[in-house]
């Protein structure tokens, strides 16, 4: 059977991991080569998605490992700028195994908003009258959607003022992001709207607090895989902190951040709703953590998230940039929930690592060696000059330029 525990992982070549994860998800011999070019997105594609384009801004991609996700072994590309996020989340997954996560996700629900300025008194129950026909033709617009048992599903009035009233129209998008399909039906609703409720229609977009499509991830981490019932009572104050603190709440909710983002970019889609969507939620009560941790009757530790996910499979960058393509191979994906459902964990994961860290030997010991690593790189040293400048100053705990220089000019001149 496929496994995602792949000892030694970080330390293979870059050509021997790619191996591996090529035969693991069935990559072609072209996506090998994808991979290894790291210039995987061509000038007329680069072209195509945005305006004024002079270039590429191009992220590591990475692979965690060591997850297990509702019984199925995967690995999970993740794209990202900052040092030992792959790293945490694969070590994270490695301590939940044997059981690691259980995750769902309600269907995906999305809500356009149209504002409506000005309506008659009796607004809302004419839309109540009128829904089945607003509902129509909202559907009328996808057809292919309504053919795969998506489409419009429902009305919400909410009365913001006396001058104002706003419509939400949930839409059930399957497997895109559904940006497109929501915005559609909201401006193709908006002049029945009008004539319905006597206002005018002005804003006509999606709503990115996507509260009707959640995913939600459990993990049990057993006492004895991280350390003991000491660190579980400390990780467990340390989601306290959050809990109590919107300060730490912030950071908290950033570290959950770091594993989300990662995998959405990496499959190609839009993080900033998906950021949005999160911290909005966050704060329905007050701003709050994204997870729960609290201990079990064993003295395990059990871990909770719950989060907007609206990310898509179909549609966007998704199926034009090469690389979000072979991603989506590689997490071998069947629906937009199923990557929600990876998503919401490798948050959960992440969270898990930081906490950890931090409650026990603080954040920058594991920074450490990427961090030596960078700044020997930046000092100049070349191939094999880079692990030797970077242990010294580990050694010697003096992580600077100055002394990266320094140790540089030292072992040139042996
Ligand atoms: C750093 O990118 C993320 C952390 O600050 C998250 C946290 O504090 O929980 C380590």
């Amino acid at each position: 059977m496929k496994s995602s525990r792949i000892p030694g992982f970080y330390k293979m070549p870059i050509r021997e991991r790619v191996r591996i994860v090529s035969e693991f998800a069935g990559l072609s011999e072209e996506e090998e080569k994808m991979l290894l070019s790291f210039n995987a997105l061509p000038e007329n594609i680069a072209d195509m998605m945005i305006e004024n384009v002079v270039g590429c801004m191009q992220l590591p991609l990475g692979i965690a490992t060591n997850f297990i996700i509702n019984g199925r072994e995967i690995l999970i590309p993740m794209a990202i700028e900052e040092t030992s996020v792959v790293a945490a989340a694969s070590n994270a997954a490695k301590m939940a195994r044997p059981e690691g996560f259980k995750a769902k996700t309600t269907e995906p629900v999305m809500i356009g908003q149209i504002q409506i300025l000005n309506p008659l008194p009796d607004a809302e129950e004419k839309i109540e009258e009128n829904k089945e026909d607003l509902l129509n033709l909202a559907n009328a617009q996808d057809k292919v959607l309504v053919s795969f048992g998506g489409g419009a599903k429902d009305l919400e009035v909410r009365k913001l003022s006396d001058e104002m009233l706003v419509v939400h129209i949930l839409v059930d998008v399957r497997d895109a992001m559904g940006a497109n399909a929501v915005n559609t039906m909201a401006e193709a609703i908006a002049p029945l709207l009008e004539k319905i409720t006597g206002g005018k229609a002005l804003l006509r977009i999606i709503s990115n607090l996507a509260v009707h499509r959640i995913a939600e991830a459990e993990v049990v981490y057993k006492k004895e895989a991280i350390g003991g019932e000491e660190v579980v009572d400390k990780i467990v104050k340390a989601y306290e902190f959050a809990s109590l603190d919107i300060f730490r709440a912030a950071t908290h909710n950033k570290g959950i951040m770091n594993g989300v983002d990662a995998v959405v970019i990496a499959t190609g889609n839009d993080w900033r709703a998906i950021e949005a969507g999160a911290h909005a939620y966050a704060s329905m009560n007050g701003y709050k953590p994204l997870t729960q941790w609290k201990k079990n009757e064993n003295g395990d530790l059990y871990g909770k998230i719950e989060i907007p996910l609206a990310v898509g499979i179909i549609g966007g960058a998704t199926k034009v940039h090469p690389m979000a393509k072979i991603s989506l191979k590689i997490l071998n994906v069947k629906t937009a929930n199923e990557l929600a459902e990876i998503i919401a964990c490798v948050g959960l994961a992440q969270n898990f690592a930081a906490l950890r860290a931090l409650a026990t030997k603080g954040i920058q010991a594991g920074h450490m060696k990427l961090h030596a690593q960078n700044i020997a790189f930046m000092a100049g040293a070349k191939g094999e000059e880079i692990d030797v400048v970077a242990k010294k100053m580990i050694e010697e705990g003096k992580i600077r330029m100055d002394r990266a220089k320094e140790i540089l000019d030292e072992i040139r001149k042996k």
